[in-house]
């Protein structure tokens, strides 16, 4: 069982359905609305534990409503939340827009952005003991690179999903063992911006697995030669957590290796668009498995 260490956001996504997008200043009626849990750490979270990982989460929420119910909706999914903290700042929340399959999303951080490079040290046994640590940015730049220092000191790989995107110190990046990022995050990243995948995946040999939506996924290898995953083909609902969902699985997965990992990852990012809110499709273990085929 792979030892997952998840540390990241945790929102309340508050989901609207609607046929289209507004446009500025416009009103529509929404066909749907539902409040289901999400934030990109949890969601990886959860990703990775109904794929049978052993998987712990360091955050924060809130000591208000949305928090006891993210807390208790984290524990229900088997996720360790002894490093979840609560902070008189309101619990994260999302804003999300699902229409056609496509999603817009507001997200405000609150909580999230009091998890501190303190809560990283006081978590810095649980870490030691991590196979894989997975990250995003979410959470405050200064409490990453705490968590990339000491998964360092402890020879523990990290993984980090760049998302939402910002541009990142070199120093930062050679921390990382993996980087997943869609096309414009890895733009975004290298500071970049607009410059195609095929001039900017080699750029970091080895370090890179790319998200590339219904297309699947992309490894630049260390050699400098790319490796293509194909996508799986699904009937889209919801792409809220489609990343989450990949991620999660990539660090399940990591042990058989990074291109190995990156089928099951792709297969479970695809099974999860096929319903509405980041968790909902997320897979189990032998879902998963009868959906690639072993
Ligand atoms: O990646 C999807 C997630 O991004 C949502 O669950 C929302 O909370 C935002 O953090």
């Amino acid at each position: 069982m792979t030892k997952v260490v998840v540390v990241g956001s945790i929102n309340m996504d508050l989901v609207v359905v609607t046929d289209r997008f507004p446009a500025p200043g416009e009103t529509l009626s929404g066909e749907r609305f539902l409040t289901v849990p999400g934030g990109k750490g949890a969601n990886q979270a959860v990703a990775a534990s109904r794929l049978g990982a052993n998987v712990s989460m360091v955050g924060k929420v809130g000591r208000d409503a949305f928090g006891e119910q993210l807390l208790v909706g984290l524990q229900q999914e088997g996720i360790d939340t002894r490093h979840v903290g609560r902070t008189d700042v309101a619990t994260g929340v999302a804003l999300i827009t699902v229409s056609g399959g496509e999603n817009s999303i507001v997200v405000v951080p609150g909580a999230n952005h009091a998890l501190l490079p303190a809560d990283i040290a006081a978590a810095d046994a649980l870490l030691a003991g991590a196979d894989v640590i997975l990250t995003q940015l979410e959470i405050p730049l200064a409490t990453v690179a705490a968590v990339l220092t000491s998964a360092a000191r402890h020879g523990v790989p990290v993984i980090l999903n760049p998302a939402p995107a910002q541009v990142l110190p070199a120093t930062l990046l050679q921390q990382v063992a993996l980087l997943t990022p869609n096309e414009h995050e890895l733009a975004t990243v290298l500071g970049c911006p607009g410059a195609d995948m095929a001039s900017l995946l080699p750029l970091l040999p080895g370090k890179v697995v790319m998200t590339h939506g219904k297309n699947g996924a992309w490894h630049a290898r260390a050699d400098g030669t790319l490796y293509h995953q194909p996508g799986f083909a699904v009937e889209a609902v919801d792409s809220t957590g489609a990343g989450d969902t990949f991620n999660g699985a990539l660090a399940t997965f990591l042990p058989l290796g990074v291109e190995a990992a990156m089928r099951y990852a792709a297969a479970a990012g695809a099974l999860s668009v096929t319903r509405l809110g980041a968790q909902a499709g997320m897979p189990r273990r032998d879902e998963l498995r009868a959906f690639v085929g072993n």
